[in-house]
């Protein structure tokens, strides 16, 4: 699997310490940034980062800002990107099994780097159920067709 990752300045620590999560899985990965403590603006790299998954280029994607909060708001403004703000292991189970998330957002203020490879773990590893969570995604779909359609 290919997968594209991002952070600001409050998710580098974070992003290093689950760096070794996506060697252990095989799972190959573009960085794009930021890789610095210097303060920089979440949206610009959540954008770069959901901008992929959106158009299809890569899989996946990891945003990392301090709360999650911001890469959230960024991410699902994006055309069929569906990211998930993980802090433990049931959230990232369930946004893989019912909601297909295909961003995982990760709080680098909030969790430690333990926390955090086991969240990653459990969301690479975990698979979409499908059925009545498939029709739900298909809603999804609906709105953001009409959104995109509105004048
Ligand atoms: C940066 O200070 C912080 O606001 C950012 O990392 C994030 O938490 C925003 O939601």
């Amino acid at each position: 699997m290919k997968i594209a990752i991002g952070c600001d300045h409050a998710g580098v620590a974070l992003k290093n310490e689950i760096v070794p999560v996506l060697r252990e899985l095989g799972i190959q990965w573009d960085d794009f940034g930021t890789n610095e403590d210097k303060s920089v603006d979440y949206p610009d790299f959540g954008e770069r980062v959901s901008e992929m998954v959106s158009q299809g280029k890569v899989e996946r994607g990891i945003l990392i800002c301090g709360t999650g909060i911001g890469m959230s708001i960024v991410a699902n403004k994006f055309p069929g990107v569906r990211a998930a703000l993980c802090r433990e292991d049931y959230t990232a189970k369930m946004s893989r099994l019912h909601n297909d998330a295909n961003i995982l957002v990760l709080p680098g203020r909030i969790i430690d780097g333990e926390t955090a490879r086991n969240v990653a773990k459990i969301w690479f590893t975990t698979d979409f159920e499908g059925g009545r969570h498939q029709r739900r995604l298909d809603k999804i779909r609906a709105i953001e067709e009409r959104l995109l359609k509105a004048p």
